[in-house]
């Protein structure tokens, strides 16, 4: 049994080094093309695994070379993904330019992504776990039927999309970055607990915002860093914090433990390009954290 259950996205990243993000119309010219291992689930499910909880994918790869990457590095970084399904579509592929000043922007082909449903072994896994994590480049109703399963569910609404109230009604933990918040509850955060009972805005170098029906409102400061490239960055955050969470408790007090240790982690993934490259494992993250909130 698994204490992190991770439903979501595994991708080919391939990235494309820019000056700056193209504007609508504009061709430019790349400095470098590299091929990588990503998606936000996948992202997601090392994050946890390199923060030390015991971690479960499940996710629809093609039977190709991007499947099998993607399933070596799982492997190697400590994911069981014996519940990885295989699909006849090729694996979900993502077109990422990474500008100058690290910025990102991505488009994903979700090809055998969105094949992915819940086998009774899978959902089997979901009910077990103490934390279950899922983000939305794979099927709403996938979604929907991990969160009814799962015993506390966090739900990275990524990428942002509008979201009905059948879903959120499951949602014990709600992560977003500010678009994504908008898409869910308008331009104003606090409307979020109108629908959740608990959620965390990402706000990137700024740090973040912890929201709870139980507790004040809570700002935790972003970690200066010099930024390469900020792929994966919301995607270490949550694999962190779902690891974090799974080791202790969901009170409001844990929760901003775990939000800190999310935060310090992403601001090390940056420092580093690529998705799955970036993403740190746990002895770095403990060890920035103890110089950060010294
Ligand atoms: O969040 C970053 C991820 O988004 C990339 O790895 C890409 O595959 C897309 O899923």
């Amino acid at each position: 049994m698994a204490e992190v259950v991770v439903v979501g996205s595994a991708n080919v990243d391939l990235v494309l080094a820019v000056p700056r993000i193209p504007r609508p119309g504009e061709t430019l010219l790349a400095s470098g093309l590299t091929r990588g291992p990503g998606g936000k689930g996948a992202n997601q499910a090392v994050a946890a695994a390199r923060a030390g909880a015991s971690t479960t994918f499940i996710a629809s790869l093609g039977a190709d070379d991007g499947g099998a990457m993607l399933r070596e590095v799982l492997g190697e970084s400590g994911v069981d993904h014996s519940l990885v399904s295989t699909s006849t579509s090729p694996t979900g592929t993502a077109i990422i330019t990474v500008a100058a000043d690290g910025e990102n922007s991505i488009v994903v082909a979700p090809s055998a992504n969105a094949d992915l449903k819940l086998s009774a072994e899978a959902l089997e896994a979901v009910g077990q776990a103490k934390v279950v994590l899922a983000q939305l480049e794979i099927p709403f109703g996938t979604v929907q039927a991990a969160a009814e399963a799962s015993a506390y569910f966090i739900l990275n609404a990524a990428p942002a999309a509008e979201l009905s109230d059948e879903l959120l009604a499951h949602v014990d933990l709600l992560v977003v970055n500010e678009t994504e918040a908008e898409a869910v509850a308008g331009s104003e955060f606090a409307a979020l607990l109108d629908r959740v009972p608990a959620a965390v805005v990402t706000l990137g170098a700024e740090g973040a915002l912890i929201l709870s029906r139980d507790a004040a409102e809570i700002r935790i400061p972003g970690v200066s860093v010099e930024v390469v490239d900020t792929t994966a960055a919301g995607d270490t955050f949550c694999g962190v914090l779902a690891a974090t969470l799974a080791a202790g408790s969901t009170t409001a007090r844990d929760l901003t433990n775990a939000v800190r240790r999310a935060n310090v982690a992403a601001s090390l993934s940056v420092k580093t390009a690529g998705a799955i490259p970036s993403v740190p494992h746990g002895d770095v993250i403990d060890a920035r954290l103890a110089e950060v909130y010294l």
